[in-house]
């Protein structure tokens, strides 16, 4: 388009704000492609908070009525961010954010989500995520009541964390049990690749899951536990990146 028709619609003012916005971004270090910009740039306005957003990857997101990212000032979220494990993104999967109406998605500080995550939030759920954490490539997190990960926890790839069993079995009692509850990863956790946890399950902080592990119970603080289900191998343990 003519510079002078571009003038005619109005639009020269507008391409004018949305470089001088890219501009910004990129004085503040994001190294993001014309379109992680656009899609920065219009996610942005949905965080409450003062705290910052970026696409860094390729991703989808998707939020409802009322649905609201709050990160407050300071802190930052990254969406389909691969760190250092580029080999990731070779089928370059995207990360999915949904939040359904009135659903919450709050980040207390810095987080990263890898490339191929998907996070969805149900209307009126939440989901909180600690400063520091990293969620690696293709995990998948549902929160459909209230879920939370501690600061400084890593989940590895193809993790799988969740509060809602979806459908229910009938006790012996006659009881139904619920399907909902919260799940609550502390911090300083530690999640191997292919780790699932469970509706309900508290795992307690600076605690690790081995590789494939399905944690289907609450895991005391500082323990290392492995297999399916979950059974603690030992306590008292340190762990680090
Ligand atoms: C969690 C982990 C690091 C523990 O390693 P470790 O401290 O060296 O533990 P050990 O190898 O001494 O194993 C202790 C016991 O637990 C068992 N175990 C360890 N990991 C297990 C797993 N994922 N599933 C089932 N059992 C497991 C071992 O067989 C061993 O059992 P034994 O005492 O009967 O022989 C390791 O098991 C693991 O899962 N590594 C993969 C981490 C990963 O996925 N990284 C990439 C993403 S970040």
């Amino acid at each position: 388009m003519a510079a002078r028709t571009l003038a005619s619609h109005g639009l020269l003012p507008r391409i004018r704000v949305g470089f001088e916005k890219v501009r910004r971004w990129r004085s503040r270090g994001a190294s993001l492609g014309p379109r992680q910009l656009v899609q920065t740039m219009r996610l942005q306005r949905r965080v409450v908070g003062g705290g910052r957003v970026y696409v860094s990857g390729r991703a989808a997101v998707r939020l409802r009525q009322g649905a609201r990212i709050e990160i407050p000032s300071g802190g930052r979220l990254m969406l389909g961010s691969g760190g250092s494990n580029d080999v990731m993104d070779a089928d370059r999967l995207r990360a999915a954010v949904y939040l359904g109406s009135g659903a919450r998605l709050v980040v207390d500080g810095r987080a990263r989500l890898g490339y191929g995550t998907k996070i969805r939030v149900a209307p009126g759920a939440t989901l909180t995520i600690g400063d520091g954490v990293y969620v690696n490539a293709r995990c998948l997190i549902i929160a459909s009541h209230d879920v939370t990960i501690g600061a400084g926890s890593l989940l590895g790839w193809d993790c799988q964390v969740q509060d809602d069993s979806f459908h229910q079995i009938r006790r012996t009692d006659g009881s139904w049990p619920p399907v909902k509850r919260p799940t609550v990863i502390g911090e300083h956790c530690w999640l191997g690749s292919g780790v699932l946890v469970l509706a309900g399950v508290t795992i307690g902080s600076g605690s690790v899951a081995g590789a494939r592990s399905v944690v289907s119970r609450d895991v005391p603080e500082r323990t290392l536990v492995a297999g399916a289900p979950a059974a603690p191998v030992r306590g008292e343990i340190e762990w680090r990146v």
